[in-house]
Protein backbone atom coordinates (compact mmCIF):
# COMPACT_ATOMS: atom_id res chain seq x y z
CA UNK A 1 0.00 0.00 0.00
CA UNK A 2 1.33 3.51 -1.15
CA UNK A 3 -0.28 6.96 0.02
CA UNK A 4 -0.34 9.73 -2.31
CA UNK A 5 -1.76 13.19 -2.59
CA UNK A 6 -5.46 13.85 -4.74
CA UNK A 7 -5.42 13.19 -8.23
CA UNK A 8 -7.88 12.95 -10.59
CA UNK A 9 -6.93 9.37 -11.11
CA UNK A 10 -8.61 8.72 -7.83
CA UNK A 11 -11.86 10.24 -8.06
CA UNK A 12 -13.64 7.16 -8.83
CA UNK A 13 -12.19 5.38 -6.15
CA UNK A 14 -13.01 7.47 -3.92
CA UNK A 15 -16.58 8.92 -5.02
CA UNK A 16 -16.99 5.33 -4.41
CA UNK A 17 -16.01 4.88 -0.92
CA UNK A 18 -17.83 8.27 0.19
CA UNK A 19 -21.02 6.64 -1.07
CA UNK A 20 -20.83 3.70 0.67
CA UNK A 21 -19.55 5.40 3.58
CA UNK A 22 -21.93 8.06 4.86
CA UNK A 23 -25.23 8.73 4.74
CA UNK A 24 -24.56 12.09 3.03
CA UNK A 25 -21.36 12.20 1.09
CA UNK A 26 -19.67 14.83 -0.40
CA UNK A 27 -20.38 14.67 -4.61
CA UNK A 28 -17.79 14.08 -7.06
CA UNK A 29 -17.66 17.85 -7.67
CA UNK A 30 -17.07 18.66 -4.07
CA UNK A 31 -13.84 16.52 -4.57
CA UNK A 32 -13.34 18.30 -7.99
CA UNK A 33 -13.55 21.20 -6.16
CA UNK A 34 -10.68 20.22 -4.13
CA UNK A 35 -8.42 19.55 -6.34
CA UNK A 36 -8.33 23.42 -6.37
CA UNK A 37 -8.71 24.28 -3.26
CA UNK A 38 -5.42 25.44 -1.79
CA UNK A 39 -5.74 24.71 1.61
CA UNK A 40 -6.44 21.58 1.52
CA UNK A 41 -4.57 17.92 1.57
CA UNK A 42 -5.48 14.69 1.08
CA UNK A 43 -4.59 10.90 1.97
CA UNK A 44 -5.04 8.70 -0.28
CA UNK A 45 -4.09 4.90 0.32
CA UNK A 46 -3.75 2.80 -2.82
CA UNK A 47 -3.65 -0.53 -2.91
CA UNK A 48 -2.88 -3.10 -6.11
CA UNK A 49 -3.62 0.44 -8.32
CA UNK A 50 -6.83 0.94 -6.09
CA UNK A 51 -8.14 3.77 -3.78
CA UNK A 52 -8.74 1.94 -0.16
CA UNK A 53 -8.68 4.73 1.58
CA UNK A 54 -8.62 8.64 2.08
CA UNK A 55 -8.75 11.28 4.58
CA UNK A 56 -8.73 14.91 3.95
CA UNK A 57 -7.60 17.84 5.92
CA UNK A 58 -7.74 21.80 5.81
CA UNK A 59 -4.79 23.54 6.48
CA UNK A 60 -5.75 27.19 8.29
CA UNK A 61 -2.70 28.87 10.04
CA UNK A 62 -1.19 26.08 12.09
CA UNK A 63 -4.61 24.12 12.45
CA UNK A 64 -5.49 21.47 10.50
CA UNK A 65 -9.51 20.02 10.14
CA UNK A 66 -10.28 17.07 9.15
CA UNK A 67 -12.96 17.15 6.72
CA UNK A 68 -13.13 13.50 5.83
CA UNK A 69 -11.30 10.03 6.75
CA UNK A 70 -13.18 6.44 5.01
CA UNK A 71 -12.00 3.18 4.23
CA UNK A 72 -13.36 0.55 1.74
CA UNK A 73 -16.17 -1.41 3.25
CA UNK A 74 -14.22 -4.83 2.39
CA UNK A 75 -10.95 -3.26 3.49
CA UNK A 76 -12.02 -2.25 7.56
CA UNK A 77 -10.71 -3.07 10.43
CA UNK A 78 -7.37 -4.40 8.83
CA UNK A 79 -4.97 -1.45 10.21
CA UNK A 80 -5.62 1.05 7.11
CA UNK A 81 -7.74 3.51 8.97
CA UNK A 82 -5.11 3.70 11.78
CA UNK A 83 -2.20 3.91 9.00
CA UNK A 84 -3.84 6.43 7.09
CA UNK A 85 -4.63 9.14 10.15
CA UNK A 86 -1.04 8.38 11.42
CA UNK A 87 0.40 9.50 7.80
CA UNK A 88 -2.16 12.83 7.76
CA UNK A 89 -0.92 13.66 11.51
CA UNK A 90 3.01 13.15 10.34
CA UNK A 91 2.33 14.98 7.30
CA UNK A 92 0.54 17.54 8.89
CA UNK A 93 2.90 18.33 11.62
CA UNK A 94 5.67 18.33 9.12
CA UNK A 95 3.67 20.98 7.63
CA UNK A 96 3.39 23.42 10.51
CA UNK A 97 0.02 22.11 12.23
CA UNK A 98 0.14 22.22 15.62
CA UNK A 99 -3.43 20.95 16.17
CA UNK A 100 -6.03 19.24 14.32
CA UNK A 101 -9.95 18.98 14.73
CA UNK A 102 -12.68 17.04 13.43
CA UNK A 103 -16.29 16.38 14.07
CA UNK A 104 -17.43 13.08 14.22
CA UNK A 105 -21.22 11.97 14.86
CA UNK A 106 -22.00 11.26 18.47
CA UNK A 107 -23.08 7.64 17.55
CA UNK A 108 -19.87 6.57 15.58
CA UNK A 109 -18.01 4.63 18.28
CA UNK A 110 -15.41 3.22 15.69
CA UNK A 111 -14.18 6.39 14.44
CA UNK A 112 -14.05 7.61 17.79
CA UNK A 113 -12.06 4.83 19.14
CA UNK A 114 -9.31 5.31 16.29
CA UNK A 115 -9.34 9.04 17.11
CA UNK A 116 -8.87 8.36 20.65
CA UNK A 117 -5.92 5.63 20.14
CA UNK A 118 -4.14 8.74 18.12
CA UNK A 119 -4.68 10.96 21.02
CA UNK A 120 -7.43 13.06 20.08
CA UNK A 121 -9.99 14.22 22.64
CA UNK A 122 -13.54 14.97 23.39
CA UNK A 123 -13.78 19.01 24.02
CA UNK A 124 -17.81 19.06 23.26
CA UNK A 125 -20.79 18.58 21.60
CA UNK A 126 -22.35 20.22 17.82
CA UNK A 127 -25.69 20.54 18.72
CA UNK A 128 -27.83 19.11 15.54
CA UNK A 129 -24.83 19.40 13.11
CA UNK A 130 -25.79 16.52 10.65
CA UNK A 131 -28.20 17.17 7.98
CA UNK A 132 -30.07 14.40 9.62
CA UNK A 133 -29.95 16.06 12.83
CA UNK A 134 -27.23 13.93 14.77
CA UNK A 135 -24.89 15.78 16.94
CA UNK A 136 -21.62 15.64 16.87
CA UNK A 137 -18.80 15.53 18.94
CA UNK A 138 -15.74 17.90 18.61
CA UNK A 139 -12.27 16.48 18.79
CA UNK A 140 -8.35 17.79 19.29
CA UNK A 141 -5.49 17.06 19.04
CA UNK A 142 -2.94 19.92 20.54
CA UNK A 143 0.98 18.85 20.02
CA UNK A 144 1.63 22.57 21.84
C1 LIG B 1 -13.71 4.64 10.98
C2 LIG B 1 -12.87 3.94 9.91
C3 LIG B 1 -12.15 5.00 9.07
C4 LIG B 1 -11.84 3.01 10.58
O1 LIG B 1 -11.00 2.44 9.60
P1 LIG B 1 -10.40 0.96 9.74
O2 LIG B 1 -9.39 0.77 8.66
O3 LIG B 1 -11.48 -0.04 9.81
O4 LIG B 1 -9.69 1.07 11.16
P2 LIG B 1 -8.46 0.18 11.70
O5 LIG B 1 -8.62 -1.24 11.30
O6 LIG B 1 -7.19 0.84 11.29
O7 LIG B 1 -8.65 0.32 13.27
C5 LIG B 1 -7.93 1.27 14.02
C6 LIG B 1 -8.61 1.48 15.35
O8 LIG B 1 -9.87 2.11 15.16
C7 LIG B 1 -10.81 1.61 16.11
N1 LIG B 1 -11.92 0.98 15.37
C8 LIG B 1 -12.04 0.93 14.02
N2 LIG B 1 -13.22 0.38 13.68
C9 LIG B 1 -13.85 0.06 14.84
C10 LIG B 1 -15.10 -0.51 15.15
N3 LIG B 1 -15.96 -0.90 14.19
N4 LIG B 1 -15.43 -0.66 16.46
C11 LIG B 1 -14.58 -0.26 17.44
N5 LIG B 1 -13.37 0.29 17.20
C12 LIG B 1 -13.00 0.46 15.92
C13 LIG B 1 -10.06 0.64 17.00
O9 LIG B 1 -9.55 1.39 18.08
C14 LIG B 1 -8.94 0.20 16.08
O10 LIG B 1 -7.81 -0.19 16.81
P3 LIG B 1 -7.58 -1.76 17.17
O11 LIG B 1 -7.61 -2.47 15.87
O12 LIG B 1 -6.25 -1.73 17.84
O13 LIG B 1 -8.74 -2.13 18.03
C15 LIG B 1 -13.78 3.05 8.98
O14 LIG B 1 -14.59 2.23 9.79
C16 LIG B 1 -14.69 3.83 8.04
O15 LIG B 1 -14.31 4.18 6.93
N6 LIG B 1 -15.94 4.09 8.47
C17 LIG B 1 -16.92 4.82 7.65
C18 LIG B 1 -16.55 6.27 7.51
C19 LIG B 1 -16.43 6.97 8.83
O16 LIG B 1 -17.21 6.76 9.75
N7 LIG B 1 -15.44 7.87 8.91
C20 LIG B 1 -15.19 8.70 10.08
C21 LIG B 1 -15.96 9.94 9.97
S1 LIG B 1 -15.64 11.06 11.29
Amino acid sequence: MIFDGLKQEYLDGIVQIEEHSFSHPWSRGAFERELENSVADYTVAVKDGRVVAYGGLWKILDEGHITNIAVHKDERRKGIGDALLRRMLEKGRENGINAFTLEVRISNLGAQELYKKHGFRSVGVRKRYYPDGEDAMIFWLNFD
